[in-house]
């Protein structure tokens, strides 16, 4: 079998599953054969059997479900490389838009101290020290699982000595108090009431990463309380969340905040800033 054959085979087949079945095809086929998308349309070469059947593997996953991300095992955040497996959330453009903001303001910074709430794959601390070379960072989460790879990227891209990973619940085992010119997390945000609503693919992602207890506000909440302790005088905080968190933040007298809209102009990412 030829790639072009190959690929049309694979765009049928998930032609029932997925939205862009083409682009997925082309994805899943560069990943088995180690060929470019120029490469497979414009040579078309022989795929060799054990190859085609590889491939065939991966359709079935697929087919059967599962992310596209996590057969891949990786995606691009902000033009870097990050690895995702089963045990981490997917990082998505919203969190990219939060990320690039904060990289902007906390460049006006010298040395900063960051605090990373919920790192997940680690997509944010790490992007944050490769823009910010001179900061220093501490990434939680209260998954081990998705701590593993989350050092697994920080390793990857070589930042031992800038990420400091920790495992805990929220910000209360932290006793860095007026310590942080930063800090960020992208929460579990998801109301726990809309969870059974969610698309099926978002479903396969760790409910601990999205389930936002009632309202979704359960972490955000915690963290909008306790940040203004660990922050510095004028320090910020980033949290992004969803319109619909808004009506129940508990904000607290010493942030002056706001609530900044994403790219698609929908209300997104809170910053808050210690008076
Ligand atoms: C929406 S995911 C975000 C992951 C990553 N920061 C990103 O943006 O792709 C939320 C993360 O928060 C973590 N988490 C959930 N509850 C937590 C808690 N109480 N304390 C710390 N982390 C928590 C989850 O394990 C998950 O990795």
């Amino acid at each position: 079998m030829r790639l072009i054959e190959a690929l049309d085979y694979a765009t049928e087949e998930l032609n029932n599953c997925c939205e862009s079945p083409e682009f997925e095809a082309t994805v899943l086929l560069e990943e088995v054969s180690g060929k470019s998308k120029e490469e497979i349309l414009i040579k078309n070469e022989i795929l060799l059997k054990g190859v085609f059947k590889n491939f065939e593997k991966l359709i079935t996953r697929r087919t059967n479900g599962e992310p596209l991300q996590y057969i891949i095992g990786k995606i691009n955040f902000l033009g870097i490389d990050i690895f995702v497996n089963q045990k981490s959330f997917i990082p998505r453009v919203e969190t990219e838009f939060m990320t690039g903001y904060a990289i902007m303001e906390a460049k006006l910074f010298k040395n900063p101290r960051i605090l990373e709430i919920g790192t997940g794959s680690g997509a944010i601390a790490v992007s944050l020290a490769l823009n910010l070379p001179d900061s220093l960072i501490f990434a939680t989460d209260i998954s081990i699982e998705t701590l593993g790879i989350c050092k697994k990227n920080i390793a990857y891209h070589q930042l031992k000595n800038q990420i400091l990973t920790l495992c805990a619940d929220s910000i209360k085992p932290i006793r860095l108090i007026n310590q942080f010119d930063i800090i960020i997390s992208n929460p579990p945000y998801i109301p726990e009431e809309e969870l059974q609503y969610l698309p099926e693919l978002v479903k396969r992602e760790p409910r601990i990463a999205i389930d936002g207890g009632r309202n979704g506000v359960f972490i955000i909440n915690q963290i909008l309380r306790l940040s203004p302790l660990l922050l510095k005088k004028n320090g910020i905080l980033y949290i992004e969340l969803a319109k619909v968190n808004i009506p129940y933040l508990d904000i607290p007298e010493d942030l002056n905040f706001e609530v900044l809209d994403d790219h698609l102009g929908k209300k997104r990412i809170f910053r808050g800033v210690k008076k």
